[in-house]
């Protein structure tokens, strides 16, 4: 959830969605989104919509949030009508969602099974910090219906966590991880991040290891992003702390993958990695293959039938025009088919699966011939007509992915 919104059409106070957006809902699966825009502190290299103060006026502060984001959810349903629409998977992410009493999630998603019903089996995620849950919490999100958590790792090494401004310490995610089994959760994510400045090969081998002993069924595992007016931008530009190396970040990705497949976790998205199919995230996979879903909550962007819109960004703003019964949506736009078609292959590309070939428009069968030449995608699966990256074609996937889709 990035902190800055894109420019597009107006949106309208109802919150109505044009009929090319209904059109079929229902044949594609459905999740829903919760933005919590909480936290303790500000990491200086978060750009995340987020808000470190509890009191955000009306609506908006910690204890009126749940109440706030169930006013969108019934908004939601009345926009969508009164079509069949189980809900496949639900993620709460941040901020830090687990800053809210457990009960305030429960509350939440409860609203979402009372108006649309929870697909039996459906996948519920939320995020959290290490240190922000205990065993009482995680049992009463368990009760609530919660049945995976994705922790913030990021790193083992303390002087790296320090960089990246994280309170915890570095034991405290795998602490975690076990409290999570012992409460039930059937599904375990850490988040790790590498080549933050500082961090050596051993220190990234010794995070992985951590992770991997922690015994999650799933592991993400990205390169440090500096993002445009965050603290760690600053820092950096002001010679305190050194620029991430390009081929550093390779060679971590290298590193992490041998280890995590050495360990029994399989790549199925670039930057993700699951001990089985049963571990891999729904709720992402929902993104990433054309699905419908609503987020709730300031900033967040949802996506209907080939319509995106996405809400006012503070959370006052989100508050105060859902008090007033009128849409949070702050601009909208209807995606060209082509456009889609684009966005389909920057995802699915990215993704174990692949892109089929025969969708591929005829201007890049060049690039493409070119691609497997260069060993960045898959003999084989280019031979049974599918498009699937390689070791080498991860690592140049956004390079790859621009040359096909110029
Ligand atoms: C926005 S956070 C929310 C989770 C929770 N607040 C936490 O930090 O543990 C989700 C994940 O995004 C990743 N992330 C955020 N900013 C990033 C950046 N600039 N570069 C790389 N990864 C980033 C981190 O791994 C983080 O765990
Ligand atoms: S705790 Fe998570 S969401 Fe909050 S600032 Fe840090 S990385 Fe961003």
């Amino acid at each position: 959830m990035p902190s800055t919104l894109p420019d597009g059409d107006p949106a309208p106070p109802s919150g109505e969605l044009p009929e090319s957006a209904l059109r079929r809902l229902g044949e594609r699966p459905f999740g829903f989104y919760v933005h919590v825009p909480f936290c303790v502190t500000r990491c200086g290299y978060c750009d995340f919509n987020t808000y470190t103060a509890a009191e955000l006026g009306p609506g908006a502060s910690h204890r009126d949030y749940a109440d706030t984001a169930i006013d969108e959810v019934r908004l939601a349903r009345r926009v969508l009508g009164t079509a069949d629409l189980p809900v496949e998977t639900v993620f709460f992410g941040g901020g830090t969602p687990t800053l809210l009493p457990a009960g305030d999630l429960a509350r939440i998603l409860a609203a979402i099974d009372e108006e649309f019903g929870l697909r039996p089996g459906a996948e519920v995620t939320t995020e959290a910090n290490p240190e922000s849950v205990d065993p009482a919490y995680l049992a009463e999100l368990r009760a609530g219906g919660f049945n995976r958590i994705s922790f913030g790792m990021q790193s083992a090494k303390e002087h790296v966590l320090k960089v990246l401004d994280r309170h915890h310490t570095p034991g405290r995610a795998a602490q975690a991880v076990h409290e999570a089994r012992q409460a039930g959760f059937a599904h375990v994510n850490l988040d790790l991040i590498y080549s933050t400045p500082g961090e050596s090969d051993d220190d990234w081998r010794a995070s992985l290891e951590a992770a991997i002993a922690a015994g999650p069924d799933h592991v993400s595992a990205y390169s440090l992003i500096v993002e445009d007016g965050t603290r760690l931008a600053a820092r950096i530009r002001r010679g305190e702390l050194p620029m991430p190396d390009d081929d550093v970040a390779a060679d971590r990705y290298l590193i992490a993958d041998e280890l995590l497949a050495k360990a029994g976790y399989s790549w199925y998205e670039v930057s993700n990695w699951a001990t089985s199919e049963a571990g891999r995230c729904r709720h992402n996979l929902l993104y990433w293959t054309g699905g419908d879903w609503w987020a709730v909550g300031p900033g967040s962007h949802s996506h209907v039938g080939g319509t995106r819109w996405w809400n006012v960004k503070h959370p006052a703003a989100y508050a105060q025009r859902l008090a007033q019964g009128v849409s949070p949506a702050h601009a909208r736009e209807v995606l060209e088919d082509a456009d889609r078609e684009v966005e389909r292959l920057m995802l699915e590309l990215r993704l174990i699966t692949g892109y089929p070939l025969a969708d591929v428009a005829p201007g890049a069968k060049l690039a493409v011939a070119r691609a497997v030449g260069d060993g960045l995608l898959e003999q084989e699966a280019f031979k049974a007509g599918r498009m699937v990256l390689t070791l080498r074609g991860r690592l140049l996937a956004d390079a790859l992915i621009r040359d096909l889709t110029l």
